[in-house]
């Protein structure tokens, strides 16, 4: 990073999610099911410069990395974002998101009539289309508020 000032302090071991659309962190850690509660050290950066985005977010999480679906939804509402496993104070691996093209079991569709909304469960199924998200059984499309919709 050639910003100038670092604003939040390096972690030793887990994950940093970088270059996030300003404004999407605390949607960021809903993805993750992070409320604080579980007790995991989180820091946050709200609208902090970057040459890239302008301005960016960035979301630290001791002691925690993610899994695939995770950062399915992550890249959705953070297309531009890195994802930084650290280990023991290093940068062990960085991996950009990429849009996938389908997210099963991680959106609950909005539509009370869809079968995934049953008592018998039906694994959700959305394609990821240029407007937004699409269920695969009743092709109600989400398109914004993604983070409302996460069912993980
Ligand atoms: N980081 C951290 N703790 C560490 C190492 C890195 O919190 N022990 C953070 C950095 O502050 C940065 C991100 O992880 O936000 C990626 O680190 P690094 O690859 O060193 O930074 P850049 O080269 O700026 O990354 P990029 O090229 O992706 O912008
Ligand atoms: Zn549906």
């Amino acid at each position: 990073m050639s910003d100038h000032e670092l604003r939040v302090s390096k972690i030793r071991n887990g994950t940093v999610i970088d270059h996030v659309e300003g404004g999407q962190a605390l949607n960021v850690l809903g993805i993750l099911g992070i409320d604080g509660s579980e007790g995991l050290s989180v820091s946050i950066g709200m609208n902090v410069p970057s040459d890239r985005l302008g301005r960016k977010d960035v979301v630290k999480v001791e002691d925690r990395e993610l899994s695939q679906s995770e950062v399915d939804v992550l890249s959705l509402i953070a297309p531009e974002a890195t994802i930084n496993i650290i280990r023991e104070f290093d940068v062990a691996e960085k991996n950009r998101v990429t849009r996938p093209d389908q997210v099963v079991g991680v959106l609950s569709c909005p539509s009370r009539n869809c079968i995934t909304n049953d008592e018998e469960p039906v694994e959700t199924r959305f394609d990821v289309v240029a407007d937004g998200v699409r269920c695969g059984y009743c092709s109600t499309i989400i398109r914004e508020h993604l983070a409302e919709h996460i069912d993980v």
